[in-house]
């Protein structure tokens, strides 16, 4: 939540921050603002609204009065202060010589900026990140971090409490960046005679794909020539490089018109690579694993925790996990988790699911549990996230960046990758043989073929989405693993189109919202495979007579030929018949594709909903 950009190099800064800018606008649209330095000048353009309204106020001011080659810009998600111009990124002290971009919340503020009213301070902005340019520039004059901008950006930190990743420039070192985090995300960018500083690799991906990721508490000067990285005490650190393995192509629309559409497209490919040497020699294989085969034997309990869909997910696996190992799972809302003294110990698995691995609701579940001795696993799409970082395992989602504010191809490989812990846990536990695990594992090898077919066929889902935008809310049900499909359903229409949605276990339709079944009402129904569960299915089926019954109109997702289903179904969508277990990667598809229609109908921006952002990193 909230993206910022630094640079000190070679070419126009303004053009790079800007095209950096314009990758980070999924983690906040609310204002966009820009700093560029030139020798010793600093001018500063911010705008509420997105990075467009930004980019026509430069526009009208002119670009040539922003050249110079160091600069640095932010996309804002307002936490403090509402989204207007005063309270946009960057934020300057009073001489105006210094100037900061700030993710994250500094929850000692209200201190901090009483502390310097109190000096006669006046304040330009509702924000708590402004109070950090003014610290700067009070420790840049005085003391002994004077005329040392990374000792007082240093000073500033140490001071500071919550989570922050700060940029800071000042005028009187035209040439140098200063970066420094706790608990949001910062990566630095190395280029040749050029180097970033970023919330995220797609910001510099066209410039270079080699990469440092810092740590904790840690604060990164990058000039020209180099980066130098310390501790907050000014003492060296160390900082992990990594080369990113997408390239600019990735993190590009690539000819659709949003890149929610385009994700859609990528999940074929995204469950092929994170399934991708995740068996060998007969075994399944985690990535960084720091929990002895010993530990997981012993896990005798297994928590789920992540938000919006990343929960959906675990919710879906769920079912797979308890089946396969014997273990109860608990998925719980990360939100949630850490203020209702759950029961945990050495012997329960936490698996935080976070496709950013920033989320902050998630992260301090995690640190909850390892503060009550749980082992922690994370399911990732994101290299060296924070989550990962503190955790005691680590499955990366090879998902590729997702862009589209609403998830889409990291919650198919969510499942997926939930689906390899499970057994990699029947494998510990010996709940399975290995032969089953390899059955298991050669199911879920087929599944990138099996949504390549659904993608195929969503045409009919498209023209279904332009019929039925104009209604007031839409439910969807379902049974078993159909019901956190049905909740995902959900989810999506209401990020994306702004519309009424539930969803419901079908079965639980009787004990109340059948109420809010009225003539037309569309009703989403995920039917289970009529040879998997039959019993499952034939319920559903009566569920189905009963709304339509009611004057629901119904859109049944329903296995290919499955011809009991069609008499009562106002509209048939087929998907491929799979396994029971690993139909949600097919269910899924056409609910995110009916609601991208929807949106689109509508006349939404589908990667950018209102008032929401990618990255969540306030509690
Ligand atoms: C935000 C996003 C959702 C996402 C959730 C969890 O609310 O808008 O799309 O599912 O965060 O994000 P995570 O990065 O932890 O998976």
């Amino acid at each position: 939540m909230c993206g910022i950009v630094g640079y000190v190099g070679h070419r126009p800064a303004l053009d790079v921050v800007l095209g950096g800018l314009r990758r980070m606008e999924y983690r906040g649209y609310d204002s966009a603002g820009i700093a560029v330095l030139d020798g010793g000048e600093l001018t500063v353009e911010r705008k509420a609204g997105r990075l467009a309204n930004l980019e026509a106020q430069l526009d009208k001011v002119g670009r040539e009065t922003m050249s110079g080659t160091a600069g640095m810009g932010h996309t804002r998600w307002a936490t403090h202060g509402a989204p207007i111009d005063r309270n946009s990124h960057p934020h300057r002290d009073t001489t105006q010589r210094v100037a900061v971009v700030h993710n994250g919340i500094i929850e000692n503020f209200a201190g901090l900026r009483a502390e310097l009213e109190a000096d006669g301070v006046e304040m330009a902005s509702d924000t708590d990140s402004e109070t950090a340019a003014h610290l700067v520039a009070r420790a840049y004059t005085d003391g002994d971090t004077k005329g040392d901008l990374a000792a007082s950006v240093a000073a500033v930190c140490r001071r500071l409490e919550g989570a922050f990743t700060l940029v800071v420039t000042h005028a009187d070192e035209p040439d140098t960046i200063v970066a420094a985090r706790r608990s949001s995300p910062l990566v630095v960018g190395v280029g040749e005679g050029e180097h970033f500083v970023a919330s995220d690799v797609a910001a510099f991906i066209e410039h270079t794909r080699e990469a440092v990721e810092l740590g904790q508490d840690q604060l990164v000067v990058i000039t020209r020539e180099g980066y130098e990285v310390t501790d907050f005490h000014g003492d060296a650190a160390q900082a992990k490089p990594f080369t990113v393995d997408w390239d600019l192509s990735a993190a590009e629309k690539g000819g659709h018109e949003y890149f929610m559409l385009k994700e859609i497209e990528e999940q074929p490919e995204a469950l092929a690579n994170t399934l991708r040497g995740h068996f060998e020699s007969g075994r399944i294989i985690l990535d960084e694993q720091r929990i002895s085969d010993q530990d997981l034997r012993d896990v005798d309990k297994v928590f789920v925790v992540a938000c919006g869909s990343a929960y959906h997910s675990g919710l879906v696996a769920k079912y797979a996990i308890e089946h396969w190992t014997r273990l109860p799972v608990e998925v719980e809302l990360a939100s949630e988790f850490r203020y209702r003294d759950p029961v945990l110990d050495r012997d329960t698995l936490v698996v935080a699911v976070s496709q950013s691995g920033e989320t902050a609701d998630t992260l301090e579940a995690v640190r909850h549990a390892r503060e009550q001795k749980a082992r922690v696993l994370a399911v990732c799409n994101t290299n060296g996230a924070q989550i990962p970082r503190e955790s005691d395992a680590v499955l990366y989602t090879h998902a590729g960046p997702e862009i589209g504010v609403a998830s889409t191809k990291a919650f198919l490989a969510q499942i997926a990758a939930n689906y390899l812990v499970g057994l990699a846990l029947a494998q510990a536990r010996g709940t399975k043989y290995p032969d089953e695990v390899a059955r298991e594992f050669a199911e879920l090898e087929a599944m990138p073929a099996a949504v390549r077919k659904v993608l195929s066929t969503v045409e009919q889902t498209r023209d279904l989405g332009r019929r039925i935008a104009d209604s007031r809310a839409v439910l969807f049900l379902g049974r078993h693993v159909g019901f956190p499909v049905a909740l995902e359903g959900a989810l999506k229409l209401k990020e994306l189109a702004y519309m009424h949605a539930e969803g419901f276990a079908a079965g639980e339709l009787k004990h109340g919202p059948i109420a809010l079944i009225e003539e037309g009402l569309p009703v989403v129904v995920v039917m289970p495979s009529p040879k998997g569960r039959a019993v499952l299915h034939s319920k559903l089926v009566s569920n189905i007579s009963e709304i339509q019954a009611r004057g629901a109109r119904t859109i049944v997702i329903a296995e290919e030929g499955d011809e009991t289903v069609r008499p009562f179904a106002d509209e048939l969508i087929e998907v491929p018949a799979v396994p029971t277990l690993l139909q949600p990667l097919v269910s899924t598809v056409p609910l995110q594709v009916l609601a991208a229609e929807i949106a689109r109908a509508r006349g939404y921006d589908v990667d950018k909903p209102r008032n929401l952002a990618k990255s969540v990193t306030v509690e």
